[in-house]
């Protein structure tokens, strides 16, 4: 099985996080029996209990548990059982203050709240160990057990640690990283401001600087520490896990964070990746007022693409079913009528073939009372759960789709070094985050999904080749090993498109002295001997590109063309007007198309027309922009999702005939949506 994925659902599955501890014993079965009613077949529980399984230290106390398994026994019902490392119980952090995770002032984060660990304490590792095995020896073996969690949402409430344990870890990677503090002070460039370090001890994790001017290389590698951290906290799990558990039964965490190497983890310690998928965020209070151009919701479909690039056939493992709130952030509205089908089919339509509903029942105390689940504190039915009965009634009817591919009109490449980069580099981030939300808007408003592809020195060529055409926006780090790659890419075949700031860094963070865009510029054919951020007190930058205006915003590299280089587009504003902002090369078999500026909806439309993928579905559907059309494939067997996300009715048309799932009915022609509404399907 792929290296990305050891776990494959064989039919479409529907749950529910449920948190038996929360609850009288007496509601047990009933809820068990609604849960399963509504179509539910799988429950996530305990990923919070450490408090019960060990109220003191080394006293372990499993009989809530054992009585709440063995009810789901009884009732038919599957479990994912979660490690719970995410909430240490007081006793531990009080006795082992070592074990809080810190600010960048050393203040420790007490008991309270949640995730307020660090991963590196020996102290917390051991404890760690301890009850996930006493976990994993007493429910490895269970017939209801399916999958086991580990831990919950890595690196989400904070991305930073800074305990003491964290300090003698980071210079540890960083001692096997760089050996010697000479090649550590090199690849830092510590010279600069005498930051010279002469021992190892004077290193720590970010400490507050002034102006949080800090070394950009240095944070680099302390993200990468971050990182590497979290991944051998899940890896020290899964292997206690995978000594115990059943054949067949998956190991997997759940959502998608900061400074971590999702695909490493997925790779050493998973055998599937699950998401958590709460669109009712873009409708938050605290949100901007939504724009004309704003995707809303929508914008999820974009992490869900990132999820599938961890894993293709993603699980979903906590999918909203009410409104958000905690008692004190996050206020939201409940989802409206359709809005909760609507945001677990986009689920499936990115590729999840399991969905969990975050909660059965709303929490009657704690932060949580306002982050509402499928039945409200009142405990009767009502819409939701009619709601989440009638997805279910779909879901069943996709099974034919469970393993389905996504089909991809391109694919977009991004890696982690550059990732971590925007989070240091102020002229890094503004370049790229506006690139990757419009290059979404462009390909979610003209229904051309994109698949992305994570670049690591040892990605297989055949990763890229699936696709003919590449977007990697700003490639600002670059590493030989990648710009050869990308080479026998284009040489293949494939067109790639890159942005402006290409090839000007090095790994570590530092600026190669090499003509921009460094070791791409044999590639793309350019020379950029000038470049300006494009100033919002000027005129809107822009070029002409076939008498059209092309939108080139924010930054703009000034393209000298190298022999047998095409100008497609030239500036027509500020001292360059005239000179190239985007180009074109043949190399070999394929091309590069190099754009001097950040990318635009409509620039990446045009881009994707040049390159012959624009909307690869436009022989089936026709959508208007307020929908979203995306495909999966198997066997030679296409559905089509189609996903109002409007509040208001949008026409479609099918060229074609195709089945309408749910129902069997074969349509064609122009169908009205509904509100909300939902299809899928097969085309024959
Ligand atoms: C997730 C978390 C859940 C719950 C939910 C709603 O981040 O995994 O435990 O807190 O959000 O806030």
């Amino acid at each position: 099985m792929s290296r990305k994925q050891r776990f494959l659902w064989q039919t479409m599955t529907a749950g529910v996080c449920y948190y038996p501890e929360h609850w009288p014993k007496e509601l047990w079965r009933s809820d068990l029996e609604r849960i399963k009613a509504a179509g539910l077949s799988v429950i996530r529980i305990g990923e919070f209990c450490w408090s019960i399984f060990e109220p003191s230290e080394r006293v372990f106390c499993f009989e809530l548990f054992d009585e709440f398994m063995q009810l789901c026994v009884e009732t038919g019902m599957n479990v994912i059982l979660g490690t719970p490392t995410a909430t240490p119980p007081a006793w531990l952090t009080e006795k082992y203050p070592e074990t809080l995770n810190c600010n960048r002032e050393g203040t420790p984060y007490r008991h309270g709240c949640r995730r307020h660990y660090n991963y590196n304490s020996p102290v917390y590792q051991k404890f760690c160990a301890r009850i996930v095995e006493k976990m994993a020896r007493r429910y490895g073996q269970y017939p209801c057990v399916v999958g086991w969690q580990i831990d919950n949402e890595i690196n989400c409430e904070t991305d930073e640690f800074h305990s003491q344990a964290d300090q003698v870890a980071f210079r540890r990677f960083l001692q096997e990283k760089y050996v010697t503090l000479d090649a550590l002070n090199q690849a830092w460039g510590t010279v600069v401001w005498s930051q010279t370090y002469t021992d190892w001890n004077q290193i720590f994790t970010p400490r507050p600087v002034l102006n949080d001017g800090y070394n950009p290389s240095y944070l680099l590698d302390y993200y990468r520490f971050v990182s590497d951290s979290a991944c051998r906290f899940a890896g020290m799990q899964a292997d206690i896990l995978r000594r115990y558990k059943k054949p067949g039964d998956f190991i997997t965490t759940n959502g998608l964070f900061n400074h971590l190497d999702n695909h490493r983890m997925a790779e050493e310690s998973l055998d599937v990746y699950c998401y958590d998928s709460y669109p009712s965020f873009a409708f938050g209070l605290d949100r901007a007022p939504k724009t004309e151009t704003d995707l809303n919701d929508r914008k999820w479909t974009r992490n869900l693409t990132e999820t599938r690039s961890v894993c293709p056939h993603f699980g979903i493992m906590e999918q909203q079913s009410g409104a958000n709130g905690w008692t004190n952030r996050m206020e939201g509205p409940a989802p409206r009528p359709g809005q909760l089908t609507l945001w677990a089919m986009q689920s499936v339509a990115q590729g999840a073939d399991f969905v969990s509903f975050f909660r059965w029942r709303t929490a009657c105390f704690g932060t949580e009372i306002y982050w509402h689940g499928i039945l409200d504190y009142d405990n009767r039915d009502n819409r939701k759960l009619a709601e989440v009965k009638d997805f279910c009634d779909k879901l069943r009817t996709l099974d034919p789709v469970c393993g389905a591919d996504n089909v991809a009109a391109f694919a977009l490449i991004k890696d982690y070094d550059n990732q971590w980069d925007m989070d240091v580099d102020v002229w890094h981030r503004r370049v790229q985050s506006v690139s990757e939300k419009e290059i979404f808007a462009a390909s979610e408003l003209n229904h051309s999904p994109y698949n992305i592809v994570y670049l690591k020195d040892e990605t297989d060529l055949a990763e890229l080749s699936a696709y003919p055409v590449a977007i990697y926006p700003h490639p600002v780090m670059l590493s030989e090993k990648r710009a050869a790659l990308l080479e026998q890419y284009v040489a293949g075949g494939g067109t790639l498109i890159v942005g402006c700031r290409s090839g000007y860094k090095d790994l570590s963070g530092k600026c190669v002295m090499l003509p921009q865009p460094g070791l791409l510029q044999e590639l793309t054919g350019t020379d950029v001997r000038d470049f300006t951020f494009t100033s919002p007190n000027e005129e809107e930058s822009f070029a002409l590109w076939d008498e059209n205006r092309l939108e080139t915003p924010v930054f703009n590299d000034i393209l000298t063309p190298l022999e047998g280089t095409e100008v497609l587009a030239v500036y027509q504003t500020s001292y360059y007007s005239g000179q190239a902002a985007l180009t074109r090369r043949t190399y070999e078999k394929g091309q590069v198309l190099h754009l001097g500026s950040t990318f635009t909806r409509d620039s990446v439309k045009r881009l994707l027309a040049f390159a012959g993928v624009l909307e690869p579905f436009r022989e089936w559907i026709d959508a208007p922009e307020g929908v979203e059309a995306v495909m999966r494939e198997r066997d030679g067997r296409r559905f089509l999702f189609v996903l109002n996300f409007q509040k208001e009715p949008q026409p479609i048309t099918l060229h074609s005939d195709a089945v309408l799932l749910y129902t069997g009915e074969t349509r064609r022609g122009t169908i009205v949506m509904s509100p909300f509404e939902t299809a899928v399907y097969e085309l024959i």
